[in-house]
């Protein structure tokens, strides 16, 4: 599909129909998170996917009463860090040097900024990493347009309940966000023939 066609294609849908999605199609997605930017590259969040019926019907009930979750055929769980470390820049390092083959004077300044930011004490880091969470959600939505498959983006669940049913270390990381993937149910999505409610582009952009 064109870029703008599946963009005005796409709609956060509120009833699926079950079917699965192609493995292939799937990593796809996954590869598009992969790819999205981040500050500094740290990427400083995980996304748990998975197609677990069992677990699927513990988040519905837990923390999010979404009737799509029920229908997707696989759901994304996004989680931020809570905090970054030098140990973490460190392992970043390790990837940036090997694919950058950068050597020790550029590694050295990169690890100065991004310490200077990790240390900052004005800068929330969970606020700071949730941001970008919000970033990688943005490209597997996307690329699940491009791809003709729906997608919900979901932030209205209970985080708590959440990280307590995946058993996180919530030092470490928490559930910001969810995806469902799978195909719209025509016939009962009361949204799936609405058209788009955005502003018009003057109200949106500047241009100066
Ligand atoms: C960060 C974020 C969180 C959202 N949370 C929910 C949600 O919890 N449940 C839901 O049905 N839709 C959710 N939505 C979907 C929005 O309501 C939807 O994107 C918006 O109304 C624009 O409509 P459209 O995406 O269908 O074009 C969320 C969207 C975003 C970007």
């Amino acid at each position: 599909m064109h870029l703008i066609e599946s963009l005005n294609w796409r709609y956060a849908t509120k009833r699926m129909t079950g079917e699965k999605i192609p493995d292939k199609e799937l990593e796809t997605i996954l590869e598009a998170i992969r790819l999205a930017p981040s500050a500094y590259g740290l990427q400083p969040y995980r996304v748990i996917v998975t197609e677990n019926r069992k677990l699927i019907q513990q988040v519905f009930e837990r923390s999010c009463p979404q009737a799509v979750l029920l229908q997707c055929s696989h759901l994304l769980i996004f989680k931020a860090r809570k905090r970054l470390d030098e140990a973490y820049v460190e392992e970043f390092l390790k990837e940036f040097r090997s694919a950058r083959n950068a050597n020790n004077e550029q590694i050295n300044s990169y690890r100065e900024k991004m310490l200077q930011v990790i240390h900052n004490p004005e800068i929330n880091t969970f606020s700071w990493t949730t941001h970008q969470t919000y970033l990688a959600l943005g490209y597997a939505t996307f690329a699940a347009a491009q791809l003709g498959i729906d997608a919900t983006p979901i932030e209205g669940f209970n985080s708590e309940a959440l990280n307590r049913l995946l058993a996180l270390n919530e030092e470490e990381e928490e559930t910001v966000l969810m995806l469902t993937l799978g195909y719209r149910n025509t016939n009962e999505d009361r949204l799936a023939h609405q058209p788009k409610v955005r502003k018009p582009l003057h109200l949106l952009v500047e241009r100066l």
